[in-house]
């Protein structure tokens, strides 16, 4: 089964195609950043715009890359949400028109799904059960997985999500977007040993995180040591070195805290955060003292991408899903609504 994936959740235009027996063809991406990069975020009616111009030369230039004819297309699996209302919009109408046009199925998929699944694209993939943790610009989220479609939900961030606490405090540092990557380089050159950042909801018991204070502490910070335009360059770097270590190692208790609970020993990480070095190196570290192991994608699966929405259509596919008569695109969507595949 060779299937088309879209994804237009946000401000990364991509696209692939997943062959069930031969695995990912051919991807693309085109990413945004470039036209955000000016208003220090992405703006929604412009990520529309920019889909609309950029989605089918992508797919045309996948097609091709892949060298298989537009008859052997079973399905087309796109994005049907979380996300931007208009963006998810742009990938959902292009996914179903070709469809129609091909005479084939068209797939919503979950975008969280897409980044949870996207592990099972590297050839050393987790076997279920497992714990997700999930680690993106809208989601900080611990879910236990025991299949396709079966997700419990086990803790997740009170108020801003991981990537999102990175995003602001790259701004507060004079960064640009998206600040996960930049901050994490300008903690490179930091001393880890100058601030001590708090570990939020380290010492209460749930999986439940919560980064806004982490924000608040940071700024603080910043302010006694001379502001924005007036802090010296070296401590910025151990700001963002203390705050990186905060955000690591209250994910690291955390995924240890769920594997304990859940008596699991595979833990998933995925979405844009789990491109973080620091994080991956942490969590082998710390899993490896309790006998557990850690699975994440590719950099480049790690934040949006299309292989991961082709890869989530193609198992649904398989495991019975069929296209829906319901056809709106879900801003919100509760990863707990989510149904097993083939169910209604
Ligand atoms: O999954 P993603 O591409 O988009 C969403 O679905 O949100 O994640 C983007 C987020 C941004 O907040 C970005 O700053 C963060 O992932 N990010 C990182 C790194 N690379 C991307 N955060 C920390 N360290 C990184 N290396
Ligand atoms: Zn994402």
């Amino acid at each position: 089964m060779l299937v088309l994936g879209i994804e237009t959740s946000c401000d990364e235009t991509g696209v692939a195609l997943y062959d069930s027996d031969r695995g990912l063809l051919a991807d693309a991406l085109y990413s945004q950043v470039a036209v955000h990069e000016e208003y220090g975020g992405v703006v929604p009616e412009l990520a529309s715009r920019d889909h609309v111009r950029k989605a089918l030369p992508l797919i045309e230039e996948v097609i091709s890359k892949a060298g298989v004819g537009r008859g052997e297309i079973s399905a087309v699996a796109y994005t049907a949400g979380p996300g931007l209302v208009g963006a998810l919009m742009v990938g959902a109408t292009l996914a179903r028109g070709l469809a129609m046009g091909w005479g084939i199925p068209a797939l919503g998929i979950h975008h969280m799904e897409g980044h949870l699944l996207a592990p099972m694209l590297e050839p050393d993939k987790p076997a279920y059960p497992f714990i997700a943790l999930l680690v993106s610009g809208g989601h900080t989220q611990l879910v236990r997985v025991d299949g396709l479609g079966e997700y419990k939900l086990l803790g997740e961030s009170l108020d801003d999500a991981a990537g999102e606490a990175f995003d602001k405090v790259a701004k507060m540092l004079g960064e640009p977007y998206p600040g996960g990557p930049h901050v994490a380089r300008l903690a490179e050159s930091g001393d880890p040993a100058r601030f001590t950042f708090p570990r939020p909801m380290v010492n209460r018991p749930g999986l439940d995180f919560s980064f806004s204070g982490l924000k608040t502490f940071t700024l603080n910070t910043l302010a006694q040591n001379g502001g924005r335009d007036n802090v010296d360059q070296q401590t910025r770097a151990d700001i963002a070195c203390a705050f990186q270590l905060a955000v690591v190692d209250t994910l690291v208790i955390k995924c240890r805290r769920a594997l304990q609970q859940e008596q699991l020993q595979r833990l998933v990480i995925a979405g844009g955060v789990s491109a973080n070095t620091e994080l991956r190196e942490r969590l082998s570290a710390a899993l490896a003292k309790i006998q557990a192991r850690v699975y994440y994608p590719a950099l480049r699966f790690c934040t949006d991408n299309g292989a991961m929405i082709a890869y989530a259509g193609c198992q649904r596919l398989l495991a019975g899903d069929t296209e829906r008569a319901d056809t709106a695109v879900r801003p919100r969507w509760p990863m707990d609504e989510l149904a097993a595949p083939g169910a209604a």
